[in-house]
């Protein structure tokens, strides 16, 4: 049922097209502090066709745009709020859903990733998922901008009495938005239980089951093609150390999946390789439908230079 949805979805998308899908991972993540309208912005002026909204929730159950449940890393929480931080799950910190939007709305982001530039930092606020959404229609001219949301950590939300799989279908029916997207998670149950509410391509994101068997994805392939569209999947589980493809991009499409790969940056390559564009395009070759990258400008030079090769 799944794969017909996606079929006819496919063939009746403005995005539809042969070309893998440039997915801004956390906005232009690697130039502009993540998860805020100025580096969603940043990636759509950069070509990017998708934007990645990571959600998590606040004490008063609206979706915001945070990588983590915790505010340490990506804000100044520790200068506005000292006083709030507590322990969850063995972690010191400052958590969202400790916070309503109003007081979130004190804080600004900030750049977590070392050696990129911190030039920009304590200048944005976090947006919250609606704020996202009409960002991209706000921006959308001539061309389509598809929106690529993440529900980070359901099951420790639920528990503690958030539904952030009804918040995200409500947001979206509220904006209209019923194509040119993907909604993505860590969690099975979450898809399962998204597979039961809404007919929008889902996307099970998948890592290697343990550092010695890197091709083998932490949920079988034949178990997500059960209730989810597509896979996203960690890069290290599509080609080994060498540049062989392990054969996971042939076996998710044996099963009706399409695979996006994550995450490239161009500041953390892998050795003897020279530049983001260079590694996309080894993966490319695979047959990938997308790929997640912190650099959505090199990701599009890369799909132009990919589109070009005649061997393709
Ligand atoms: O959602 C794809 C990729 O972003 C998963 O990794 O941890 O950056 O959300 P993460
Ligand atoms: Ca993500």
């Amino acid at each position: 049922m799944r794969i017909v949805f996606l079929i006819v979805v496919m063939l009746l998308s403005p995005l539809t097209q042969a070309e893998p899908l440039v997915i801004a991972h956390r906005g232009a993540s690697g130039y502009l502090p993540e998860h805020t309208l100025e580096a969603y912005r940043m990636a759509i002026e950069q070509g990017a066709d998708y934007i990645e909204p990571d959600l998590v929730v606040t004490r008063d159950n609206i979706l915001v745009a945070r990588h983590d449940i915790y505010l340490s890393t990506t804000t100044n929480v520790a200068e506005i709020y000292p006083e709030r931080k507590r322990t969850l799950e063995g972690r010191e910190d400052w958590f969202v859903h400790d916070f309503t939007l109003a007081e979130l709305r004190q804080l600004r982001a900030r750049q977590p990733f070392e050696g990129r530039s911190t030039e920009h930092d304590d200048r944005y606020r976090i947006p919250t998922f609606s704020e996202v959404l009409d960002l991209i229609k706000a921006v959308r001219g001539d061309r389509i901008i598809g929106v690529y949301p993440e529900l980070k950590a359901p099951g420790l939300f639920q528990a503690a009495g958030h539904d952030v799989a009804s918040l995200l279908l409500a947001e979206l029916k509220v904006h209209g938005i019923t194509s040119d997207i993907f909604i993505q998670c860590f969690e099975a149950e979450a898809l399962r239980r998204l597979d039961n509410l809404t007919d929008l391509p889902l996307v099970m994101l998948v890592m290697p089951r343990s550092r010695d068997n890197l091709a083998e994805p932490n949920i079988p392939l034949a178990e997500i093609a059960e209730f989810a569209d597509g896979v996203g999947a960690m890069k290290y589980l599509l080609m080994d150390k060498t540049g062989q493809s392990s054969g996971f991009v042939q076996q998710a499409k044996s099963l009706g999946l399409f695979v996006h790969a994550w995450t490239f940056r161009d500041d953390q390559l892998p050795p003897l390789i020279n530049s983001g564009e260079e590694e996309l395009l080894l993966f490319l070759k695979l047959g990938i439908d997308g790929f997640f990258t912190d650099f959505p400008d090199t990701g599009v030079s890369a799909v132009q230079t990919f589109s070009r090769a005649p061997e393709r």
